[in-house]
């Protein structure tokens, strides 16, 4: 059994993507993809505050400054993280509602050598640790984006530095955020491959590349993420 509305022949090809098993697996891959070279590229920019106050301020800065680049990129990502979700959340139906029933013991599939298995705690858990990771995202947004104002005296440049430094200064701020981390690494780690699996530019050669390259890419951002707050709360940035 599906969820998905019929197809109609009025329907435009755009409609019929979306709504179609395949179109959806697409989009999420696509969306996906998105999310995450934002969230690299993020994590890069969070380094800056390792060189100095400035050098982050200046940075966020920078950003505000060339306001229709980055007006694009918030809408873009915004699209994004609302399409992939609720996209998400229909694939877990359907596949949910496929399954006449659950499965008492989970065991996972084949690990033979011509057809390896690449179900995972990663894979199972992408409904559990995506709702998670929109819940962060909500309040990561309400304390740095739409949070305090602090700027640095005498200019009108936000003291984004200050902000960062004194939310990480709480155990309740370091901890949750380090636990996110661990979930967003667990979300990539089968997001990432599973994406460009969708997009077809995965054979069986490469699959086996891919699948790894995802696990080291996880484990690089939680670090990534991870050593900033991890720094601040331990003195050895202030
Ligand atoms: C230690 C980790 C992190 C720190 C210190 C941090 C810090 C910040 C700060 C200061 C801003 C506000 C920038 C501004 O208003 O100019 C921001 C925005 C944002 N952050 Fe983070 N962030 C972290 C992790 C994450 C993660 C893991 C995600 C996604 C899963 C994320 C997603 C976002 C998004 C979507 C925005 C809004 C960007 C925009 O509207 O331009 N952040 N972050």
């Amino acid at each position: 059994m599906t969820i998905s509305p019929p197809v109609s022949e009025s329907d435009s090809r755009i409609l019929k993507l979306y709504r179609s098993s395949i179109g959806k697996k697409l989009l999420t891959g696509i969306t996906g993809l998105a999310m995450s070279l934002f969230v690299v590229v993020h994590m890069l920019g969070n380094m800056t505050l390792f060189f100095s106050a400035e050098a982050y301020n200046q940075f966020g800065h920078f950003l505000e400054q060339v306001w229709p680049l980055t007006y694009l990129i918030e809408l873009v990502l915004t699209l994004s993280v609302f399409l992939h979700a609720s996209l998400g959340i229909q694939l877990w139906l359907t596949k949910r509602q496929a399954r006449s029933e659950a499965y008492a013991v989970y065991e996972s599939a084949g690990q033979s050598p011509e057809k390896p298995s690449y179900q995972s705690l990663s894979s199972r858990s992408m409904i559990v640790s995506g709702a998670v990771l929109g819940s962060f995202l909500v309040w990561h947004l309400l304390t740095f984006k739409f949070g305090l104002r602090y700027s640095v005296s005498g200019s009108e440049m936000r003291d984004l530095a200050r902000l960062v430094i004194e939310a990480f200064q709480q155990p309740l701020y370091t901890v949750s955020y380090v636990a996110v981390f661990s979930l967003l690494a667990l979300h990539l780690r089968h997001g990432l491959w599973s994406a460009w699996q969708s997009l077809g530019a995965l054979n069986q050669n490469v699959r086996p590349l891919a699948y790894g390259l995802s696990l080291i890419m996880a484990v690089l951002l939680v670090l990534g993420f991870g050593i900033l707050p991890l720094a601040i709360y331990f003195g050895l940035l202030s």
